[in-house]
C-alpha cells in the first residue's frame, strides 16, 4: 500500500528490546507521582491504631495549625459516597468494599480515619502526625481460628467453583493402598511494587481525570463514575507507566476516591502517594491459607482420591478468597477429587489477587503432597507426575486446547541434571551444606477476554491505541510486534498508545490474559487497515464457542536445587530452571523476563515472605521492607527459564497464551521438596526459616 510496506522477517517470536526502554532508563517515563501539575495539593492520610472499635472523637486543632494545611477531612465532614456492586463481567471491581470516611467504625488497622490537604508534602504530613483520636475498641478477629470469626464457604472465584466433588472421595480415600494426610500453611503476603500506589486528581467543572498507576484503567473508570454518580465518559483515568502490580493495581482501592474528593472540595488538583507501611494497610495482600490434603493411591502410584480443604483469611472491608484448591481437579487424573474451600472474616485489611491467585498456594499444598506421596511410595517424582498426567480436563470434562505438561517435566529433568539429585536426604554434601534437588509443577489457566484496538496512519507511521498496560510485562513491546507483522512495515514505524480509559476497552491486566485478549484485537485492526488501505481501523475481537469445547491452561516445570546449612539452618537456592508450556511465545525477551521475576517472587515466597499481624493491635507488624523480606540478587543464584512451544490456535489466531503468572506456581514447593531431599526435614509452613530447619 505504500513505499513502507516491503516483504520482510516477521518480529513476532523474536527478542526485540522493550521499545520503552529508552524511556524508562532514562527518566522520561513518567509515573503518577512524577506527573508535573500546576498549583497542586498534597494529600497525607491518617490510619486507625486500632483494627476494630469506634472513633469516639476527632481533635485536628493542633494539625489545622501547621502552616500550609488548606482542610482536614475526616468521617465528619466528608462527602457520602456510592457503594459500587462488583461485577466483573460489568468491569467494575473494589477490593475493599467498605466506603472510606463514612462512619466512626473502624474493622482494620491502617484504616483510613482522616486526610490532611497542605499546600506541600510536608506541612500534610506534619499536620497528619498531629491529629489526634481517640478510639473505644472492640475484640479485634485477627487469626483464622478465632471461634468468634464468622465463616463461609464460598460458591465460586471468577465463575469457578470452590466446592467440588467427582466420584466418591471418602470411599475411596479408605480403601487406598497409600495413603497421605497432611496440612500446609502459606502466610500472608504482600506484594509490594517497586512503585507505590498513587492517585493525582484533578477536576474540569463536573469532569475528573486521574492519573494513577492502574492494571485496570477501564475497572477504575467504572469504580470511580460509581462511587461519585458521574457519567462514565466524565471519568478519565490516565496511567502510561506502572512501576509493577503483581495484583495490587488491578482491582480498586478507597485511597483514589479521598484524592478525587479533596480535589473536587478544594478546587485543585490533588496529589496522593502512599507510603510503603500504607500499602501493607490498604491495597491489597494473599491472604493466609491452610491447606488439608488426603490423597489416596495405588501401589503402582496411580491416584485413587483427593481431598482438598482449604481455609483463608479474609477481610471484613473486602471479600476476596484465595482460591487455593482449583488446581487440584485438573492438574492430574484422578477419578475421586472433592476441594472445598471455608472463609474466616477478620478485621485485617482487604485482601486481593496477588500473582497467581490460588495457584501459588495451592501448588505449594498439592505439589509438596505428591513429592511426599512419591517418597511414601519410592517412585520417582517426576515418574509419579508422569503416570498420572491428564489427557483431559476431568473436571470439565473437556480436552485440554494444548498441555505438554509431560514434555515440560522430561526437558527439564534432560536439562537440569536430574538424573545427578541425591536418591535420599543427607546423601551429599559441600562442605557443610547438604545438597537438594526438587521439582513441582506448574499451572495457570490460559483466559481470554475481549477487546478493541484502533490503528491510525499518519503517512509512514503507524499509531496503535488500547486501553491496556504496561506493568513491567512488555505490552508496550509486543504490540508493536504484532502490528509490524500485521502491516507489514518495519516495527520502527508502529508508536504504542496505552494505559488510558479513553482508549479501546481492553481487559484487566491479570489473569494473565492481556497477551491472548489485546493480541488479536491488535492484529485485526492492522490487518483491517491493510486491506481497506484507508486511515483508520479499529476493531473488536472476542473469545468464541471453543471456550465451551476446550479447557485452555498453561503447565510448567519447576527445578530448583538448593544447598542446606544444617549449623545455621540457611537454604540457598543455588540453581532454579523453569520449562513452560504457554503456548506461542510473541517475545521471548520479555516473556524470559516475566518467568524470571515470577521464579524470583516464588523463591521469596519460600523462604522469607511472612506477613505478620500484631496478635493485640492487628498491625501489620512487618509493614516495611526490612522486616518483610523479599529476595534481592544476592539470594538468587543461578537461574534459568525456557519453553516448549506449541502455538494454541484454538485459544487465538495468534497462538499466544499468557506468561505473567505461571511462572511464580510451584516454585515453593520446588524448593520445599529440595530441602527435603537435602535434609530430610519436610516443612510445610512457610517460608522455610532456619528456626525450622535447626
Ligand atoms: Mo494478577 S494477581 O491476576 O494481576
Amino acid at each position: 500500500m505504500t513505499a513502507a510496506v516491503t516483504e520482510r522477517t516477521p518480529v513476532v517470536g523474536t527478542p526485540i528490546d522493550r521499545v520503552d526502554g529508552r524511556l524508562k532508563v532514562t527518566g522520561q517515563a513518567q509515573y503518577t507521582a512524577d506527573t508535573p501539575v500546576e498549583h497542586v495539593a498534597y494529600a497525607v492520610m491518617v490510619t486507625s491504631t486500632i483494627a476494630r472499635g469506634k472513633i469516639v472523637s476527632i481533635d485536628t486543632t493542633a494539625a489545622g495549625e501547621v502552616h500550609g494545611v488548606l482542610k482536614i477531612f475526616t468521617h465528619e465532614n466528608s462527602p457520602r459516597f456510592t457503594q459500587p456492586e462488583s461485577d466483573f463481567m460489568k468491569a467494575i471491581v473494589p477490593a475493599q468494599t467498605l466506603m472510606p470516611m463514612q462512619n466512626p467504625e473502624i474493622v482494620h488497622y491502617g484504616q483510613q480515619v482522616a486526610v490532611v490537604v497542605a499546600e506541600t508534602y510536608e506541612a500534610a504530613r506534619a499536620a497528619a502526625a498531629r491529629v489526634r483520636i481517640a478510639y473505644e475498641p472492640g475484640h479485634a478477629l485477627l487469626s483464622i481460628d478465632d471461634p468468634k470469626a464468622q465463616r463461609t464457604k464460598p460458591e465460586q472465584f471468577f465463575g469457578s467453583a470452590l466446592q467440588t466433588e467427582r466420584g466418591d472421595v471418602d470411599k475411596h480415600l479408605a480403601a487406598a493402598a497409600v495413603t497421605l494426610d497432611e496440612r500446609y500453611t502459606t502466610p500472608t503476603q504482600f506484594h509490594n511494587p517497586m512503585e507505590p500506589h498513587a492517585t493525582l486528581a484533578q477536576w474540569n467543572g463536573d469532569k475528573l481525570t486521574i492519573h494513577e498507576p492502574s492494571q485496570w484503567v477501564k475497572g477504575l473508570q467504572n469504580y470511580v463514575a460509581a462511587v461519585f454518580n458521574l457519567p462514565l465518559e466524565d471519568v478519565h483515568i490516565i496511567s502510561p507507566f506502572v512501576g509493577g502490580g503483581f495484583g495490587s493495581k488491578g482491582f480498586s482501592f478507597p485511597h483514589t476516591i479521598l484524592a478525587a474528593m479533596a480535589a473536587r472540595d478544594l478546587k485543585r488538583p490533588v496529589k496522593l502517594v502512599l507510603t510503603r507501611t500504607q500499602l501493607f494497610e490498604q491495597t491489597g495482600n494473599r491472604p493466609r491459607t491452610e491447606q488439608h490434603l488426603r490423597i489416596g493411591a495405588q501401589k503402582d502410584g496411580k491416584l485413587v482420591a483427593m481431598d482438598h480443604a482449604s481455609t483463608i483469611g479474609t477481610s471484613v472491608a473486602g471479600w476476596f478468597v484465595e482460591p487455593s484448591g482449583r488446581i487440584t481437579p485438573m492438574l492430574y487424573s484422578c477419578p475421586n477429587v472433592r476441594i472445598s474451600h471455608e472463609a474466616a472474616w477478620l478485621n485485617t485489611p482487604a485482601p486481593g489477587p496477588m500473582r497467581a491467585p490460588g495457584e501459588t498456594p495451592g501448588t505449594f499444598a498439592l505439589e509438596s503432597a505428591i513429592d511426599e506421596l512419591a517418597v511414601k511410595l519410592d517412585i520417582d517424582p517426576i515418574e509419579l507426575r508422569v503416570r498420572n498426567d491428564a489427557t483431559q480436563d476431568e473436571e470439565e470434562k473437556l480436552p485440554f486446547s494444548s498441555r505438554h505438561l509431560v514434555e515440560c517435566l522430561r526437558l527439564g529433568a534432560v536439562r537440569f541434571g536430574w538424573k545427578d539429585r541425591p536418591r535420599k536426604p543427607r546423601e551429599y554434601h559441600e562442605y557443610r551444606e547438604y545438597v537438594g534437588y526438587g521439582v513441582a509443577c506448574a499451572t495457570f489457566p490460559g483466559l481470554r477476554s475481549p477487546a478493541s484496538a484502533r490503528v491510525r496512519r499518519d503517512k509512514d507511521r503507524f499509531l496503535i491505541e488500547v486501553a491496556t498496560h504496561d506493568i513491567g510485562t512488555g505490552m508496550y513491546s509486543i504490540i508493536a510486534q504484532v502490528a509490524a507483522d500485521a502491516l507489514g512495515v518495519g516495527i520502527e514505524h508502529i508508536e504504542v498508545r496505552i494505559g488510558d480509559s479513553a482508549l479501546p476497552p481492553a481487559p484487566v491486566a491479570g489473569g494473565s490474559m492481556s497477551t491472548a485478549s489485546v493480541m488479536p484485537a491488535v492484529q485485526a485492526a492492522c490487518l483491517k487497515l491493510r486491506e481497506n488501505g484507508a486511515n483508520e481501523a479499529e476493531a473488536s475481537t472476542a473469545p468464541g464457542d471453543e471456550q465451551g469445547r476446550y479447557s485452555f491452561h498453561s503447565f510448567g516445570a519447576q527445578f530448583v536445587e538448593v544447598r542446606v546449612d544444617e549449623t545455621l539452618g540457611r537454604v540457598r537456592v543455588a540453581r532454579a530452571l523453569g520449562v513452560f508450556d504457554c503456548g506461542k511465545i510473541i517475545n521471548p525477551k520479555t516473556t524470559r523476563s516475566q518467568f524470571l521475576g515470577g521464579m524470583v517472587f516464588g523463591i521469596g515466597m519460600a523462604l522469607m515472605e511472612d506477613g505478620v499481624f500484631d496478635p493485640r493491635s492487628g498491625r501489620v507488624m512487618t509493614d516495611n521492607l526490612a522486616d518483610y523480606r523479599i529476595p534481592v540478587n544476592a539470594d538468587i543464584g543461578e537461574i534459568e527459564a525456557i519453553t516448549v512451544e506449541h502455538p494454541d490456535f484454538l485459544l487465538n489466531p495468534l497462538g499466544a497464551r499468557g506468561v505473567g503468572e505461571i511462572g511464580t506456581t510451584g516454585v515453593a514447593a520446588a524448593i520445599a521438596n529440595a530441602v527435603y531431599n537435602a535434609t530430610g526435614k519436610r516443612i510445610r509452613e512457610l517460608p522455610i526459616t532456619p528456626d525450622k530447619l535447626l
